[in-house]
C-alpha cells in the first residue's frame, strides 16, 4: 500500500469504501440524512442517487444562493442532522459545503468515508469543532443572523460534550 503499487491502491480503495458503507449502514437507520447504502462490493459502494426532477444530481450546497427563508430552514436541517451524528459520538470529519447536497429541498450528508468517532479519537472534538466552524460560516457569509448561528453550533458542540 506504501508503494501505492495496483493492489495496494486497490486495498485502500476498499478500505475507504468500507468504512464510508459502514458510517452509511450505521446513520441511515437512525435517520439521519445521508443516501441510502445499497450494497458494498469490493472498491465499489453503491448508493442511493439524489437527483433532481431532471435527471442530474442533486446541487452541492456551495451552489446555491438561497434567500433568507431558506437558508434557515436548511440551517435548522443542518444542526438536526450534526445532533445525531452527535449523539452516536460521531462526526463527519469532512464537512463542508461541498458534501453537502440539497435534494429536493431536503439537506444530505454525503461523503463520509472518514467519519470520526469524537471519544475515541484524541483529534475527535477538533475534527467536530472544524467541522462546524466551516459550515457555520459558509452560513453566516450567505446572510444567516449571527444570534441563529451561534446558537445553533452551540447545540452542536454541546451535543458532543455530553456524551454518556
Ligand atoms: N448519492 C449521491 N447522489 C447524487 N450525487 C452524488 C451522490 N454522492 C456524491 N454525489 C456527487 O459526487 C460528488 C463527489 O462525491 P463525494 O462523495 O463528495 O466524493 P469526493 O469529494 O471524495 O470526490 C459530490 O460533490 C456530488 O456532486
Ligand atoms: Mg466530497
Amino acid at each position: 500500500m506504501a508503494r501505492r503499487t495496483a493492489f495496494g491502491r486497490d486495498l485502500l480503495a476498499g478500505q475507504w469504501a468500507a468504512a464510508e458503507f459502514g458510517a452509511l449502514c450505521r446513520l441511515w437507520p437512525l435517520g439521519a440524512p445521508v443516501p441510502y447504502p445499497a450494497q458494498l462490493h469490493g472498491t465499489e459502494l453503491l448508493m442511493e442517487y439524489l437527483d433532481e426532477p431532471d435527471g442530474h444530481a442533486a446541487p452541492r450546497l456551495a451552489q446555491l444562493r438561497p434567500g433568507p427563508a431558506q437558508l434557515r430552514g436548511l440551517w435548522d436541517q443542518l444542526v438536526d442532522a450534526l445532533l445525531v451524528l452527535t449523539s452516536e459520538g460521531l462526526a463527519h470529519g469532512d464537512l463542508s459545503p461541498f458534501n453537502l447536497l440539497v435534494h429536493r429541498g431536503r439537506l444530505v450528508l454525503i461523503d463520509l468515508p472518514q467519519v470520526v468517532d469524537i471519544a475515541a479519537n484524541p483529534q475527535g472534538p477538533a475534527f467536530l469543532a472544524r467541522d462546524v466552524r466551516i459550515v457555520t460560516d459558509w452560513f453566516l457569509s450567505h446572510g444567516l443572523p449571527a444570534q441563529l448561528a451561534h446558537a445553533g453550533r452551540a447545540r452542536v458542540l454541546k451535543g458532543a460534550t455530553t456524551l454518556p
